[in-house]
């Protein structure tokens, strides 16, 4: 694996996760592999979960992680090829990735949508511009489209937290006051059509994910009939699909309740804002494994990392 910046990086899921497992049992155990090794973290956007959990993994490997915050401390990117640069970019990402990649042995990016250019998103523009001109391995810290770092915990932890075989996992839509990515939905989508489980996704009509991503799994557009019996329900909003970035009416009668639960266990990628995504009641109960999912972040991280340093 020369990258990780998409959940089809996953060659085989099962194997990852029990790796991942053995990292969690012995943290510290692969301590020398990254020794004298350093990870670039450049955050475009805030993060409170990855920028530690991935700076975590990093220290659990040996390795020494620098973080940057690129919107505001560094020089104003500029991705587009043969543009004038008379404007507010004052570097190319050409010399940018490259001189980066002088002073990291591994980079991880995250650089959210602009949920207005649906073409510039899909394109992975940022991501994918480091992929070109860096010569060093790049991870996703959540990009426009993916966010496979969340991905891989979130299995990670429905893995750990399964009583059956075969599992019923809901993924839905939540409402929000803000417009939201897709990211954590993709890759929790795709992820999911990885396991042996039986995966749905409820979102009300007009915030379809792309059928790119959801494939053949089944879209139910009435919230709790997709959750009866279910095992797991993973909550998260996004904004429409179709009408590219924008916040539909809102139906505030999809907030996440405890009868609505049941005895499923709560999953959310973090932050959530409580009595608007899902009430009080349902996160402060012993069916959040939310927790759960945030500690996951490290050893999901640690391994991508584990795997990046031993093909260096
Ligand atoms: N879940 C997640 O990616 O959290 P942060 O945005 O805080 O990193």
């Amino acid at each position: 694996m020369k990258h990780y910046t998409s959940i089809h990086d996953i060659d085989h899921i099962q194997t990852w996760i029990s790796e991942a497992l053995a990292l969690k049992k012995h943290p510290v155990k692969h301590h020398a592999l990254g020794k004298h090794k350093t990870l670039g973290l450049l955050f475009f956007n805030s993060s409170l979960r990855t920028r530690l959990s991935t700076q975590k993994a990093a220290l659990n490997l040996g390795m020494d992680p620098m973080v940057m915050n690129v919107s505001g401390d560094a020089w104003g990117i500029e991705f587009g090829d043969g543009t004038v640069m008379d404007g507010s970019t004052a570097e190319h990402i050409k010399e940018a990735a490259a001189v980066v990649s002088q002073y990291c042995d591994i980079i991880a990016v995250r650089a959210f949508p602009t949920l207005t250019d649906k073409e510039r998103d899909e394109n992975e523009v940022v991501l994918n511009a480091f992929k070109k001109y860096a010569s060093v391995p790049v991870v996703n810290m959540e990009s426009a489209t993916a966010h496979p770092l969340q991905g891989l915990a979130d299995a990670l932890t429905i893995s750990e937290f399964s009583k059956k075989a075969r599992p019923k996992v809901v993924l839905s839509w939540a409402p929000h006051v803000k417009a939201l990515p897709h990211a954590v939905a993709n890759s929790f989508t795709q992820v999911m059509q990885k396991m042996d489980v039986e995966f749905v996704i409820t979102n009300p009509k007009g915030y379809d994910l792309s059928p790119e991503i959801t494939k053949n799994v089944p879209v139910i557009h009435d919230q709790k009939e997709a959750c009866k019996n279910a095992d797991f329900v993973y909550v998260k909003n996004w904004s429409s699909y179709d009408q590219y970035g924008q916040i539909l009416e809102t139906d505030r009668s999809w907030m996440i309740t405890k009868s609505l639960l049941g005895q499923a266990k709560f999953m959310h990628c973090l932050p959530v804002r409580r009595n608007v995504v899902v009430e009080d009641a349902v996160l402060d109960s012993q069916n959040s494994i939310v927790l759960h999912q945030a500690n996951n972040r490290t050893y999901a991280a640690q391994l991508v990392l584990k795997k990046l340093l031993e093909n260096l």
